[in-house]
């Protein structure tokens, strides 16, 4: 029997379908996210669909402190976190100057505070352990200058900058980190950031994919994991190629509503 996973942003898009494909394979789950009704009817689903353990937890994850609620839950329950997927994140659209700055900061906390808090605690389990998996949502807006998205896309490049290096020191430890980058995706993340309507995710890969590609390159032990082989084509054998000015434009003009 496979173990727990603990999943960020489980009440929809991606996360949610994370929670769908370990239930499949028997693994139980703790769920969190803020909306309780929705964890409620995945909580529900699943037990009876796969007859497997669910806990859930609705919390706001870029509230000080939430990581450590998050764990202290999970301890109280004694349940040993096997595979943690960090996936809860955000965007937000418009230029930096004229955005709410409370909005971007509560981002940070979220797309990267929260993220490296959970890590931190999960990891000493883990490592007691000597085994583990992780898997960080990142995007391919991680490894572009993102005008009109510049919090969002610098806090995916911190989050696959955090997950190279990690991969690095846990060598040899049987804990196994990946990075996820997605394209664009057809979930609610296009309405939170604003960006309703954009042709980018007309065009988008349907969360189920997304979140296979994911799990599937988790176990297979990549780095870095694309969900769409025209993106992982763009970033590694074009990007290096184009100059950071034209790049900025290009992003910018993708990005124009
Ligand atoms: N969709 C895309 O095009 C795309 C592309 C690349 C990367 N990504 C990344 O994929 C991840 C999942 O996003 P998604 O596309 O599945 O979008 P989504 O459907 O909007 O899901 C976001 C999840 O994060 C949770 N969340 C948001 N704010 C939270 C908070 N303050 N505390 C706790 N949970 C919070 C949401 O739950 P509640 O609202 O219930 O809290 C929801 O479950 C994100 O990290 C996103 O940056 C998405």
């Amino acid at each position: 029997m496979i173990g727990t996973a603990l999943i960020t942003g489980a009440s929809s898009g991606i996360g949610k379908e994370f929670a769908k494909i370990h239930a499949q394979k028997g693994g139980n789950l703790v769920l969190v996210a803020r909306r309780e009704n929705n964890l409620l009817e995945l909580q529900e689903q699943l037990i009876k669909e796969f007859k497997i353990q669910v806990e859930i937890l609705s919390i706001d994850l870029s509230a000080e402190g939430a990581a450590k609620k998050v764990y202290a839950f999970t301890q109280e329950k004694n349940i040993f976190i096997s595979y943690l997927f960090n996936n809860a994140g955000f965007g937000g659209h418009g230029k930096f100057i004229d955005r709410d700055l409370a909005i971007d900061n509560q981002m940070i906390h979220l797309n990267v505070i929260a993220l490296v808090e959970l890590t931190h605690l999960y990891l000493q389990d883990m490592r007691k352990h000597k085994e583990g998996w992780i898997l960080n949502t990142a995007s391919t807006a991680g490894f572009l200058p993102g005008p009109l998205q510049a919090t969002y896309f610098a806090t995916k490049a911190f989050v696959i900058s955090f997950t190279k290096a990690l991969r690095q020191e846990l060598k040899g430890s049987g804990i196994h980190i990946s990075a996820l980058c997605p394209g664009p995706v057809k979930t609610e993340f296009e309405k939170v950031a604003g960006m309703d309507g954009s042709d980018m995710f007309a065009k988008g890969a349907s969360a189920n994919s997304t979140a296979l590609k994911g799990y599937n390159g988790l176990m297979n032990r990549k780095l870095i994991i694309f969900d769409q082989v025209s993106y992982n084509f763009l970033i590694k054998c074009l990007l290096p190629f184009v100059p950071n000015s034209l790049l900025s434009k290009i992003v910018e003009k993708i990005q124009t509503i």
